[in-house]
């Protein structure tokens, strides 16, 4: 029982103390966007179409990932469960003070009723 109760004091200060990156890891563009890595044969990209970069299959992965691949990761897109207003507001907002090209009623549709399926904490 003693060991265990050892055991357990140790991987409890590991990871109270946790494990700060190497200096040069930091001083070389280490990007926090990006994904950590998987474990040994876990999949990289558990669910989503890897052509789209991991966007969940179904009608708009496609408008939308040629879309808002334009400026960021779509990691960016897919780490996100936003309310619809939410989503609307980020449409306006990624036009109006990104420069997001104005696809038309037709694409903003699509893509917005894709999003709010699939990425909205709503449902
Ligand atoms: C013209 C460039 C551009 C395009 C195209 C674009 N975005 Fe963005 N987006 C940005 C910028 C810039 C940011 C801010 C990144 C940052 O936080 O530094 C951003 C941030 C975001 C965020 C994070 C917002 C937050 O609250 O932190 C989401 C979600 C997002 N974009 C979704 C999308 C979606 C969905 C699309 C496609 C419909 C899209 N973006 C297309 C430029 C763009």
């Amino acid at each position: 029982m003693y060991y265990r109760l050892l055991l357990k004091a140790a991987i409890t200060i590991a990871a109270v103390a946790g494990f700060s990156l190497p200096a040069a890891a930091q001083a070389t563009g280490y990007d926090p966007m990006r994904p950590v890595m998987p474990l040994p044969g876990a999949s990289a990209q558990p669910e989503g179409n890897p052509e789209f970069d991991g966007l969940i299959d179904g009608p708009g992965a496609e408008e939308t990932f040629y879309m808002c691949s334009a400026c960021h990761s779509i990691a960016l897109v897919r780490q996100q469960r936003l309310t619809d207003a939410r989503w609307d507001y980020l449409w306006r907002w990624m036009i109006e003070e990104q420069g997001m090209a104005d696809g038309g009623e037709e694409l903003r549709e699509t893509i917005l009723s894709y999003l709010k399926k699939h990425y909205s904490s709503e449902r």
